[in-house]
């Protein structure tokens, strides 16, 4: 662990109520990079994502993000760090009574001090960069599964988050919208530097995004493996870890 890392977990626990799915988990993350949180159905990725954002306290261990506990933060400092955070929920709703661009404005108009004009200008900015720029006056509706996908990951970014979270967000995708969200991904990092921490099914698409890789294992409730995905394929890795990404690649 090193001061430049935004996120770590020591000896993490989560689950639900007090029933514990996964213990002894302990990452850390550079700020800038893409971790990718991967394993088998039902094993918890989406839970990882939440207690690593600091939505919910873990059963056990610590996390921080930007250096701050969250689970020991309190009030404003709490706040303040929530507020540098973005989140994709999996299979998140857009609001379907208001249009892409209302839906965008919608956090921007509750913490952002600035005239609507101005507001107005930087949600059409972020549905550009997702490439959204001509359907900013349609409704959810009115849209494809990839452009909703897109759309909620403008909202995320509308308020310039330090990390952002994604949870599936290529899930359900054809290989072409997919392969936009992987560049959209690389773009948020590259330009931006913004820090991404995504759960996905897709390893081809893992192989190409991301810097560091999570493997949670349901059989021994604990990870299997932390280090760039690349070397998940190389020899020497735990059995089943080696399986699951070469398995998954040449489907
Ligand atoms: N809110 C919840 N309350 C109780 N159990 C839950 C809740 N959310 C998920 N679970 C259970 O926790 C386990 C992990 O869920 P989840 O993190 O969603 O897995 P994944 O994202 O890897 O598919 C599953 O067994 C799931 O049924
Ligand atoms: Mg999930």
């Amino acid at each position: 662990m090193s001061s430049a890392d935004i996120l770590t977990c020591v000896d993490l626990a989560i689950g639900h109520g007090s029933h514990v799915i996964m213990d002894r988990l302990n990452l850390s993350l550079p700020a800038g990079k893409i971790l990718a949180i991967v394993g088998p159905s039902g094993c918890g990725k989406s839970t990882l994502m939440r207690a690593l954002g600091g939505l919910d306290a873990p059963l056990g261990g610590t996390t921080t993000l930007m250096g701050v506990d969250l689970n020991s933060a309190e009030g404003v400092r709490r706040q303040d760090i929530l507020r540098q955070t973005g989140f994709l929920f999996q299979g998140s709703a857009l609001f379907s009574s208001l249009t892409l661009r209302e839906n965008i404005e919608m956090p921007m108009r509750e913490f952002l001090k600035a005239p609507r004009q101005e507001i107005r200008q930087l949600a059409e900015y972020k549905l550009a960069l997702v490439g959204l720029a001509d359907a900013m006056d349609k409704l959810p509706s009115e849209i494809s599964g990839g452009m909703a996908k897109r759309a909620g990951i403008a909202r995320a970014m509308a308020l310039d988050p330090t990390v952002i979270f994604l949870d599936e967000p290529s899930a359900g995708l054809d290989p072409v919208s997919s392969g936009r969200l992987d560049e959209l991904i690389l773009r948020l990092r590259d330009a931006f530097g913004t820090t991404v921490v995504l759960v996905s099914h897709e390893i081809p698409s893992i192989l190409r995004t991301a810097d560091f890789c999570v493997y949670l294992d349901p059989d021994t409730g604990t990870m299997g493996a932390y280090g760039p995905p690349k070397s998940f394929l190389q020899a020497g890795q735990p059995p089943k870890v080696h399986a699951f990404f070469s398995q998954a690649h040449f489907d």
